[in-house]
């Protein structure tokens, strides 16, 4: 039995936990303002909130329902577009009435004042992460709503209307002032009342104690489901999975001596909040800003990045430039290999089917380190790469001691490259325009011996020689 909150009300279900939430809310549950578009986390069209207890309070984030699987909302409060409209005029059941009977929320009411709505299709999915913005308290600027919606995207609207709509809603959320974000909400009827009970709710679910799904038989190891829901969704429905996400011992981001641990279940937003990551990666939101979209990152973990060994995966490059070292668990047994080493092939790696990958593991860049990451895209936002890179130089008296280049889309697996990082170490770090520069030509030489690429929908392995010279020169230009 999985045991979570659907708006207002406490559920208990036996269905398969791998069915999507979703298909839980529109077929089971008959909550349709929640929109089926694409079934790929690409539209936004069925975004819904997730709340997880954080000590006393509820961190809620938005995630695309169609790549989430009820066993990773176990114990966790779901909104959905029903859920955040004043409960004096719900239904008895959480089913939504007509919309004449509807008080709209800020954020509706910003949609509406500012005609950023047509068919609507896709406007519940634009309130849920405009709301989610509202609950999460880290904004108040025009940009940072529309940051909001960057996983959102409407076909018949204008945009520019969408944008007017979020610069008012975070005109709203600058009078938050010493509130926390919840009691704000609620008493500016962004979220109704029955939001402040969430967190009780949630610990008594918790305390009461249910079936552990992970006690179950499993036959798949499974993340925030990103990439399994959008490879294999009817056999994951029914697939048991061992589920990973949300396990507290695999979100933990930590510092241990030189070294940072990240914990293999934490997410592309764990790391873009963490203090620690944003000290030593100053540019990390610009850099990790280029990996999907808002509730994508929520979900998509690293550990799921890596081992899905997509040749492009943005994180398996950012890490295989750091020289990271993966610990990977079957049982009580443990190991560690260096990340260099756990691409064999096109998707195959370097572990059983059955090994965890627990975290990952890399020395803190010091003062004398430069970092950078580079990814060509047909979109900028919302796309993987064409091609992506990243460089770790470590420099002392504009001596180049260390090098790590990666460069993902051009060979079978994401490339170390190994002979183009060997042949930069004891060099002087070039001076002037990188363009101009023989050395890094040389450099640019060997690296084109070293990669493999294949012409496909993502380019012609002409253009991506290229691309992967220009971001190879593009790195030098940034440090
Ligand atoms: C709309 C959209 C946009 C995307 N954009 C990008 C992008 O810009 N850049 C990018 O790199 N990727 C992108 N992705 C791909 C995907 O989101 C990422 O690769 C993500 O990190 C996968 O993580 P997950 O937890 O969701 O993996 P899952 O789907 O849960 O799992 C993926 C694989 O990893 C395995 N796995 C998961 N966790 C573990 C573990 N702890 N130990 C061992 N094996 C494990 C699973 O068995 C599976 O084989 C995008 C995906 C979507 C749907
Ligand atoms: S239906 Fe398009 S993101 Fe889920
Ligand atoms: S209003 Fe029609 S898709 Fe956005």
């Amino acid at each position: 039995m999985l045991h979570f909150i659907l708006n207002d009300q406490t559920i208990q279900t036996g269905l398969a936990g791998g069915t999507t939430l979703l298909d839980f809310i529109r077929y089971h549950r008959h909550l349709h303002g929640t929109k089926i578009g694409c079934r790929e986390g690409d539209c936004g069209a069925c975004t819904v909130l997730v709340g997880e207890l954080q000590g006393d309070t509820v961190r809620y984030r938005t995630m695309t329902s169609c790549l989430t699987p009820l066993v990773n909302i176990r114990h966790k409060h779901v909104v959905t577009v029903e859920g955040i409209n004043p409960p004096v005029f719900q239904g008895m059941a959480g089913h939504a009435q007509s919309s004449d009977q509807l008080a709209l929320t800020p954020v509706q009411e910003a949609m509406v004042a500012e005609n950023a709505t047509q068919c609507g299709f896709c406007t519940p999915g634009f309130v849920m992460s405009l709301t989610s913005f509202c609950l999460s308290g880290q904004g108040h600027l025009p940009g940072q709503a529309v940051a909001a919606i960057d996983g959102n995207i409407c076909r018949c609207t204008g945009y520019k209307s969408i944008e007017r709509a979020a610069g008012r809603i975070a005109g709203l959320m600058q009078n938050r002032g010493i509130q926390t974000p919840a009691v704000f909400a609620v008493e500016k009827g962004i979220v109704p009342h029955y939001f402040l009970e969430i967190s009780a709710r949630l610990k008594a679910m918790q305390a009461a104690g249910t079936t552990d799904p992970a006690a179950e038989p499993t036959v798949v190891l499974l993340g925030g489901g990103t990439d399994l829901y959008v490879q294999r969704p009817e056999e994951m429905t029914h697939t048991p999975a061992n589920a990973l996400f949300y396990r507290p011992a695999l979100r933990q981001i930590r510092e241990e001596g030189d070294f940072i641990e990240i914990g293999g279940a934490s997410t592309v937003t764990d790391l873009l909040e963490s203090p620690l990551m944003q000290a030593c990666f100053p540019a990390l939101n610009e850099h990790l800003k280029l990996v999907s979209s808002t509730p994508i990152r929520n979900m998509a973990t690293v550990a799921g990045n890596l081992a899905n060994a997509s040749p492009i995966g943005d994180l398996s490059i950012w890490f295989l430039a750091l020289d990271a070292a993966l610990e990977l668990r079957n049982g009580p047994l443990n190991r560690q290999i260096p990340l260099r080493d756990f691409f064999l092939g096109y998707k195959t790696l370097a572990k059983s089917a059955d090994e965890v990958a627990t975290s990952i593991r890399f020395k803190k860049p010091g003062k004398a380190h430069f970092f950078n990451f580079e990814k060509v895209s047909k979109r900028t936002f919302l796309d993987i790469a064409s091609v992506n890179s990243a460089l770790l130089l470590q420099v002392e008296n504009d001596m180049i001691k260390e090098a790590g280049l990666a460069i993902g889309g051009v060979a079978p697996v994401p490339l170390f490259l190994k002979k183009t990082s060997a042949f930069l170490i004891g060099k002087t770090l070039p001076a002037g325009d990188p363009m101009e520069n023989d050395l890094l030509h040389e450099a640019n030489t060997l690296l084109q011996s070293e990669i493999s690429p294949i012409s496909d929908v993502r380019g012609s392995a002409a253009y991506k020689r290229l691309l992967a010279r220009q971001l190879f020169f593009a790195h030098f230009m940034k440090l």
